[in-house]
């Protein structure tokens, strides 16, 4: 294939758009803010502190991703979003309890200008979010084109070049692929008919994907993850990426079971257990939004391990996932892993992982990754699913056909080599033989 002829620069101002002003977006607009005045930095960000090195080992050159790469300036990131609570960004980051008052009080005139637009919302979808701050119309289809005006009157009244979106918003219940998924047509129709099986993020989906803005989803629903809407990114030369930002225990699973494979070490079981208090946690409280989530997180040992190349060691794994609302500690997640594996002659031994995190301080900065390179794949003409960028997701979007990949280094591998290839480098295969020739 074919590298990029040419990356058209990243000029003007970059519309962020977030559906959902809630602890991960005001996080990340808080923190953009921060380190563009000098008083932070952007730690967790690849785009921001990462190097790729280019070359052999002995040429010494890993120049930092930001300048090898046209990325957006952050002094030219525009922030806007939808809610259903009519908060500005101050009175919502206050609410998610996520960073302390010190932080907020730094940015407080800024974030106090961020007021969000109103929400295409239904709560069947949320039951437990109730809020006022929502549009009305005769059916979806009237939904989603009020939310393409929401963003022609931003791009308009905001005066930025390019927009890109990526969903913040809470959990939907779980909905499988149904018929009215399957075509840009009969989604349409589907819209028209307030069909049940179309979710209000298709509705955000559908709205930026036909204006040509380019959509990330950081929940683990469907939204882009539908044929309808891959084949109108396609149409409408679109990114879209997906789904479920990999921020905690997903992260340390997609880290700790390609060691086990490397290795050869078995695996009896996972047990994994969350505690966790914040709105997120209310949300994922309900069975539907927990049983979307479920899926998402339950995928990535079956496809690292592969069972069924390696019988011996993973056919009987049993992979348990739960999630419990907890209050007392708002943002502050803790992840508990047991796990059991096998060695040789099959002895068994345990491991156990005890993550004290934070969920949307290690969100944030996926956020503004993921932000910062579907702009830049979309002005590098890529369209339909950014599989490099499964780096950064629970439940990695796949091209029909493909299996996801889901181990961490392949996922770091596969987007530094198509941060090499877009720029006319040499790929890095590891190989090394040449130093000893
Ligand atoms: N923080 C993490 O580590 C992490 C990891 C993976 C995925 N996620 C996902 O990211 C999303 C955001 O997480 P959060 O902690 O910020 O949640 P949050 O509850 O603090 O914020 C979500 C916001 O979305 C709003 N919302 C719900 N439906 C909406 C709609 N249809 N339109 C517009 N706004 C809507 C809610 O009112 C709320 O303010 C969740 O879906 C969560 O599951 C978070």
């Amino acid at each position: 294939m074919e590298k990029p002829a040419k990356i058209a620069p990243a000029k003007g101002k970059l519309g962020v758009l977030l559906p959902g002003m809630g602890a991960v977006s005001t996080t990340l607009m808080a923190g953009v803010e921060l380190v563009r005045k000098g008083k932070a930095q952007p730690i967790g960000s690849l785009t921001q502190l990462g190097t790729i090195r280019l070359g052999k080992r002995t040429d010494n050159n890993s120049p930092l991703i930001k300048k090898f790469v046209p990325l957006a300036d952050l002094n030219d990131l525009v922030f806007g979003s939808w809610d259903l609570f009519k908060d500005d960004a101050y009175q919502a980051a206050e609410k998610a309890g996520v960073l302390n008052y010190q932080d907020l009080e730094k940015v407080k005139p800024f974030l106090k200008t961020i007021k969000p637009m109103k929400a295409a919302f239904d709560r069947e979808y949320v039951k437990r979010l109730d809020g006022t701050y929502v549009k009305k119309a005769k059916n979806k289809y009237e939904l989603a084109l009020q939310l393409k005006d929401d963003i022609e009157n931003f791009r308009k009244t905001r005066r930025v070049s390019r927009l890109v979106t990526c969903w913040c918003a809470s959990t939907e219940v779980f909905i499988k692929p149904e018929g009215v998924h399957s075509t840009p047509e009969k989604f349409v129709e589907g819209m028209k008919k307030n069909d049940p099986a179309i979710a209000p993020s298709m509705l955000y989906a559908w709205a930026c994907v036909t204006s040509g803005v380019p959509f990330a989803n950081g929940a683990p629903n469907l939204t882009v993850d539908i044929p309808a809407i891959q084949k109108l990114a396609l149409d409408h030369n679109v990114a879209i990426s997906g789904k479920d930002f990999k921020t905690g225990q997903t992260l340390m699973k997609t880290v700790l079971a390609p060691a086990f494979k490397a290795r050869m070490l078995g695996l009896d079981g996972w047990y994994s257990t969350n505690i966790l208090g914040n709105r997120d946690g209310e949300v994922l409280d309900d069975p539907g939004s927990f049983k979307t989530k479920e899926e998402s997180k339950l995928g990535a040992l079956e496809y690292i391990l592969q069972p069924q190349l390696y019988p011996d060691l993973y056919k009987k794994m049993y992979h348990k996932v739960r999630i419990n609302y907890y209050p007392p500690r708002g943002d502050n997640k803790e992840g508990w892993d047991n796990i059991d594996i096998f060695g040789w002659l099959r002895y068994p031994m345990q491991i156990k992982v005890d993550f004290l995190c934070r969920d949307s301080i290690l969100a944030a900065p996926i956020v503004l990754d993921l932000v910062m390179f579907m702009d830049l794949a979309q002005r590098a003409g890529f369209r339909g699913i950014q599989e490099w960028l499964s780096f950064y997701f629970k439940s990695p979007m796949a091209g029909e056909g493909l299996y996801p990949e889901h181990d961490l280094f392949i996922q770091s591998m596969k987007l530094k080599n198509t941060l090499r290839w877009m720029m006319g480098e040499d790929l890095i295969t590891h190989l090394g033989q040449e130093y000893y020739d």
